[in-house]
C-alpha cells in the first residue's frame, strides 16, 4: 500500500487480541474516499481517532454507516478531534449552537453548495474540514461529490506545475453571501446570516497538506478570485485553466447517503459539490466545522 492509499487491499475482517472487531477501510473510488466499517464514532477509541484522521487527510473523505450520533455525540467528536470553527453564514442548531443545519424544504428550489468548492478557503485559517450528519434525506438524489486535490495536482501538465509553482491567490466569500449576492438572488437568501461580514484571504495556489506533506492544488470555483499581482481579468484564464483540469476521471468519489451516514472531510485534500436533484423534497443535515490549521507551500 503506497502512503495515499491508492492501492488498498480489499477490506479483511480482522479482530485485535480483545476480539473486537478493528477497522476495515474501503476505498470509495481509486484516487478520492474511502468507507470505513467495524468503528462506532461516538465512542471511538484514542487509536481509532488517529487512524480515522490519518485515513481522511490522505483519502479526503471518510463515510460511516449506520451510526447512532446525537447532537451532543457531534459536538463531543468535534471538540476531541481539535476544536469547532461555528459557520458565520448558516443558521445554527436552536439547542446546540456550534451545529450549523444545511438544509432544503420541500418548496424551495435552490441548495448550499451545489456547485464545487472548498468550504472556508476565505478564512486566513481555514477550516479542516467538517463532520456532516444526515438527518433528513429526500427518498432519492441529494448524493455529495468530492473530488482529490492531491491527485488533481498530480495530473497537471509539468508546464502548468511551473507557471502556478510560487503563486498566491486571493479567496473571499463576499460575493456568495453579501445582501446582493448570490444566494441573495434565490430562494435561499432569506436563510442565511452574515450578508454583512467581509472576508479575504490569500493563500498558496499549491499547498503542502500540513499532516501528510502531500501537494494539494489549493483555488475553488466558490472562492478563489484572483492571483496576487494580477487583476480577477488577468487570472481569468490560467484560474479556469486550473479548475477544469481539476476534475480528472478518476479523482471523484460519490457518496449516496442513508439514514445514520455520516461523512467526514478534509478541505485542503478535496473539493465538494452537494447534488441538488431532489426538487420537491425536504433535506436536513447536522454539520460541525473542524478548526484547521495556516496553509503552506
Ligand atoms: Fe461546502
Amino acid at each position: 500500500m503506497d502512503s495515499f492509499g491508492v492501492t488498498l487491499q480489499k477490506p479483511v475482517k480482522q479482530r485485535n487480541s480483545q476480539g473486537r472487531e478493528t477497522m476495515k477501510l474501503t476505498p470509495m473510488a481509486p484516487k478520492c474516499g474511502v468507507e470505513i466499517s467495524g468503528v462506532t464514532l461516538a465512542t471511538c477509541s484514542d487509536s481509532e481517532m488517529d487512524e480515522i484522521k490519518q485515513a481522511i487527510y490522505e483519502h479526503g473523505v471518510a463515510v460511516f454507516r449506520n451510526q447512532e450520533f446525537s447532537p451532543e455525540d457531534h459536538i463531543r467528536f468535534g471538540k476531541r478531534w481539535g476544536g469547532i470553527d461555528v459557520n458565520n453564514y448558516f443558521p445554527l442548531q436552536e439547542e446546540y449552537n456550534e451545529i450549523a443545519i444545511v438544509k432544503k424544504e420541500a418548496d424551495e428550489q435552490t441548495n448550499i453548495g451545489g456547485a464545487w468548492h472548498t468550504d472556508h478557503s476565505y478564512d486566513q485559517i481555514p477550516a479542516m474540514g467538517s463532520v456532516l450528519v444526515a438527518r433528513e434525506l429526500p427518498p432519492q438524489g441529494g448524493d455529495t461529490l468530492w473530488a482529490h486535490m492531491g491527485a488533481a495536482y498530480d495530473a497537471l501538465p509539468d508546464d502548468i506545475k511551473e507557471e502556478i509553482d510560487g503563486l498566491e491567490a486571493f479567496h473571499t466569500a463576499d460575493h456568495v453571501y453579501k445582501a446582493d449576492g448570490i444566494y441573495a438572488q434565490t430562494d435561499m437568501g432569506k436563510n442565511l446570516r452574515g450578508q454583512d461580514l467581509k472576508t479575504g484571504a490569500v493563500h498558496p495556489v499549491v499547498i503542502r497538506h500540513p499532516h501528510t506533506g502531500r501537494k494539494m492544488l489549493y483555488v475553488n470555483g466558490g472562492f478563489t478570485i484572483n492571483f496576487v499581482g494580477q487583476s480577477r481579468e488577468e487570472s481569468l484564464p490560467l484560474l479556469q485553466k486550473l479548475l477544469h483540469a481539476a476534475l480528472t476521471d478518476d479523482n471523484q468519489c460519490r457518496l449516496q447517503w442513508k439514514p445514520g451516514t455520516i461523512a467526514i472531510w478534509d478541505n485542503r485534500t478535496t473539493w465538494h459539490n452537494a447534488m441538488n436533484d431532489y426538487q420537491g423534497h425536504r433535506r436536513e443535515m447536522h454539520r460541525i466545522t473542524l478548526s484547521g490549521e495556516a496553509l503552506a507551500a
